[in-house]
């Protein structure tokens, strides 16, 4: 059986960390082989801990290990014979050499190789669960859905050329004194695509994989967490759980801190319409940080109460949207709602959708900026909006 994976992704600061490290100690607890890992450049899985963790994964208490992503080492891993190639290409077209190491490297290449490191500890067997602690906004795992994207940029090109280049080779060296990728080059692709590729099945498989936002109860929070699980449906990753960090607790609803909780209450409502029906799982703002096993084990106990972390809390796609020429259709899962009244708005990117009186916003994807919702219909459970362009 594949090892339940949950990965954590949320703004920076949110505490995806420290939700991360307090999930993985109670997987641990609970009898799991458990390996908690980090692809955030911003390592703070040690201190979180407060034990030492290196690279490859160190075994940090019972049954646990934990694991910081060194992005340098994985791009060596991965990418060192296309970066040679590219770098003195680029080179001897002038450009300087720190200019040109830099320019090897695809965008977001660092922190989506790290990701690889997921699959060789799901593939492994030696764990039964795999927590992530991933960057921040899952803005990689968006990279990773382009595996149709890649093999068309692969056969591309090094797939029809590859047997042109090999002809053109010598010819190339003497006319244009230009490398062309070698064999290593090209199978370093290969591979990479691949791994790329089989990564992005593995986070599709919603029995055992599932992805949880991290929040704090404030504005532009929400707004961005709304807009990961938007992208995260879209590329069909299953969202089982939200959790709301640092909820201010109800002795500071007067005084000072009256208006930033009432400011907190009405963001709360909000993430629990905005991610309906997936579940909403809250923790405090502590009197301190989250450092050490005992808040560690606090956190837990706020976050999932009497719950198993590894359960997958909710197992459907909230929100599908499919895309044909001209038009698109979203599905949302209302499985609350009857045969009643339904009313659309969209603003700017910002769909909102009331159900019965019951009102649900949508941030839809940037591409949807010029789609007019133009139907809407009620059907086991689900809204299904009908968009087209203009
Ligand atoms: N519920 C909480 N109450 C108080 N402090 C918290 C809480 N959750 C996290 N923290 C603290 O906030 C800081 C940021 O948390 P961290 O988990 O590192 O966030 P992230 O990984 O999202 O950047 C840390 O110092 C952590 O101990
Ligand atoms: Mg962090």
């Amino acid at each position: 059986m594949r090892p339940r994976t949950i990965l954590y992704t949320g703004k920076g600061g949110v505490g995806k960390t420290s939700v991360a490290a307090a999930t993985a100690r109670r997987c641990a607890a609970d009898g799991a082989r458990t390996v908690v890992i980090s692809t955030d450049p911003a390592h703070s899985l040690a201190d979180a801990l407060q034990e030492p963790v290196g690279g490859e994964p160190t075994k940090v208490g019972k049954r646990l290990w934990a694991q910081q992503v060194e992005a340098q080492e994985e791009l060596e891993r991965h990418w060192s014979a296309v970066s040679e190639w590219l770098g003195g290409l680029l080179m001897e077209r002038g450009v300087d050499r720190i200019a040109a190491e830099e320019l090897t490297i695809p965008p977001g290449g660092e922190e989506l190789f790290s990701l690889l490191r997921i699959k060789r500890a799901v593939e492994s067997g030696d764990y039964d669960a795999v927590i992530v602690d991933c960057a921040p906004t899952g803005e990689t795992l968006r990279l990773l859905s382009f595996p149709d994207a890649a093999r068309w940029w692969l056969d591309k090109v090094f797939g029809r050329e590859q047997s042109m280049l090999a002809a053109a080779r010598p010819l190339a060296r003497m006319l244009l004194d230009v490398p062309l990728p070698d064999e290593k080059v090209m199978a370093e692709v290969h591979r990479l695509v691949g791994s790329l590729v089989e990564m992005h099945e593995l986070l599709r498989d919603a029995s055992a994989v599932s992805m949880r936002l991290v929040m704090t109860p404030d504005r532009m929070v929400v707004a961005e967490a709304m807009r990961t699980f938007t992208y995260l449906n879209l590329y069909g990753y299953l969202t089982d759980a939200v959790v709301v960090n640092r909820v201010f607790p109800d002795e500071l609803s007067d005084g000072y801190f009256g208006a930033w909780h009432e400011v907190q209450q009405e963001q709360l409502a909000f993430v629990e319409t905005g991610f309906a029906p997936v579940p909403v799982l809250r923790a405090p703002y502590f009197a301190a940080e989250v450092i050490g096993p005992e808040r560690l084990d606090e956190l837990a106990r706020a976050v999932f109460g009497a719950r198993a972390p590894m359960d997958v809390f909710h197992d459907r796609l909230a929100q599908e949207l499919r895309v044909d020429n001209g038009g698109a259709e979203l599905r949302l899962d209302l499985p609350f709602a009857r045969k009643g009244d339904v009313t659309l708005k969209k603003i700017g990117l910002e769909l909102v959708v009331r159900v019965d009186g019951h009102k649900r916003t949508i941030v839809l994807p940037s591409g949807m900026a010029g789609y007019k919702p133009t139907s809407a219909k009620l059907d086991d459970g689900s809204l299904v909006v009908g968009f087209e362009h203009g």
